[in-house]
């Protein structure tokens, strides 16, 4: 093969093999991404790779059901990196509509690349057939709900139990491709003014109605191309989870712990928003992720004590002071993010979100002594499923004799039983969930 045509098919090739490891290793598209792109050196190829990764995760139930109807009988296991390719050539041709003669000869190439020399006409007919039905093969599958909103069974079933209302919205929304939102660093700029210097570096971008913190860009840039990034200006932050920091009143004089904080957006927005806390404490178990919440401290001049620990086992950290506010971001299933992690589709479990529930619950338990008498605790996730959410409060609430709700004085999201869920889309950001609990 000439050495132009492997370059151009590069992009496709890194895609596949990204789509492969997730789906068949159980890996996260996250942690692979950067290892992944790193190997393509030019820019416009890693905007490629990634737009095609995500996209092919996006809509990888639909794309499934069609590549079933295409092949005769399945790959075999040992030929599954050719599965995925199909995959990301099904995505160009039949979401992203791109030209046939790129999506097809590129893909053909690819296969020759993984040494499948056999595969390039198995390739090809597949994705020309594809290109052939075009018009009617998604009609054609979307009778399944799986396929048609490209979400598990099981999690389709569960938003129409727990969202009636809503369920179809918020797959729809699930399946969008998310904005990059900035959260601006109260102590260094103020959001007019950043928006000038975005305005002049020619990235278009508007405020988002709430929090005023928050600022959507047209589309999405390099985090170094956005002015004073590396001196702390800015963080990249969704407007959903800005709203964490507002939510947690925090005074001066407060000691505050942030339970579950890696990697620290919301540890940081808590000490931009008010920097005359006594202490802020930050405890993640996950070590690797902890450095990344030393990072974005360190960028934005910002100090916090940072304890490697199970926030639920106390006994092993905590010094006997109570904290007059509590943050517990719990461990979630995520499924209010998925439109920017589309993985977690293909790599949750409908029984992990028992287990999760159960840890939901046992950080509760664990974190409630600690809080001070008048104190607060904001619990959120970034789930919208109640099971996570209301219904955990709920059972906390009728256990706990010292704790009551505090509502939240909001016009945004949807009242539960106890707090309010933030559905994804609305205002155009994330799902989350928010609840604010006193202590009588
Ligand atoms: C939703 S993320 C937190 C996001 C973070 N608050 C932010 O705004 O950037 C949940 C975090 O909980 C941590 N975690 C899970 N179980 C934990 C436990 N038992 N103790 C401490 N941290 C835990 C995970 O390592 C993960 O970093």
């Amino acid at each position: 093969m000439k050495a132009s045509a492997k370059a151009v098919s590069q992009p496709r090739k890194v895609a596949a093999q990204l789509v492969f490891r997730v789906l068949d290793r159980g890996e996260s598209l996250s942690s692979l991404l950067g290892p992944g792109l790193s190997t393509l050196v030019d820019a416009r190829q890693r905007a490629l790779a990634q737009e095609l990764s995500f996209g092919t995760l996006r809509w990888c139930y639909r794309l499934q059901a069609v590549l079933e109807k295409l092949l005769k009988k399945p790959l075999k296991n040992r030929d599954r990196d050719l599965h995925a390719l199909l995959l990301v050539g099904l995505y160009q041709l039949l979401i992203l509509e791109m030209p046939a003669h790129a999506a097809v000869s590129e893909s053909v190439d690819v296969a020759r690349q993984l040494d499948k020399e056999w595969a390039a006409g198995l390739v090809n007919a597949v994705l020309r057939n594809a290109q052939r039905q075009s018009a009617t093969l998604l009609d054609s599958v979307d009778a399944k709900a799986s396929a048609r909103w490209s979400h598990p069974d099981w999690w389709i079933k569960r938003l129409r139990q727990d969202w009636p209302g809503d369920w179809q919205q918020i797959l729809d929304a699930n399946n969008q491709r998310p904005p990059m939102v900035l959260r601006v660093n109260a102590l260094r700029t103020n959001r007019e003014n950043y928006l000038q210097q975005l305005k002049q570096a020619g990235i278009e971008a508007q405020p988002l109605p709430f929090p005023d913190s928050a600022i959507r860009l047209q589309e999405p840039v390099a985090v170094e191309k956005l002015p004073g990034f590396a001196e702390g200006l800015v963080s990249v932050q969704d407007g959903a989870a800005q709203l964490s920091a507002l939510l947690m009143d925090l005074q001066a004089g407060q000691r505050v712990l942030d339970a579950c904080a890696a990697p620290g957006g919301k540890t940081g927005h808590m000490l931009e928003s008010a920097p005359e806390l006594a202490e802020l404490v930050a405890v993640d178990r996950d070590e690797r992720r902890m450095g990344k919440v030393e990072e974005n401290l360190q960028r934005l001049g910002l100090h916090a004590k940072l304890l490697v620990a199970d926030a639920g086992e106390t006994r092993e950290w905590w010094d006997g002071r109570p904290f007059e506010r509590i943050l517990l971001d719990a461990p979630c299933s995520a499924s209010g993010v998925v439109r920017r992690h589309p993985d977690i589709k293909l790599l949750r479990r409908s029984e992990d979100v028992q287990t999760l529930s159960q840890q939901q619950q046992r950080l509760l338990d664990a974190l409630w002594p600690l809080l001070s008498s008048g104190g607060m605790l904001l619990y959120v996730t970034c789930s919208v499923f109640r099971q996570e959410n209301s219904d955990a409060l709920q059972a906390f609430l009728d256990r706990c004799d010292d704790a009551s709700e505090l509502p939240l004085p909001a016009a945004w999201g949807k009242a539960l039983p106890v707090g309010r869920q933030l559905l994804p889309g609305e205002q155009g950001m994330d799902g989350f969930y928010f609840a604010r609990l006193i202590k009588t």
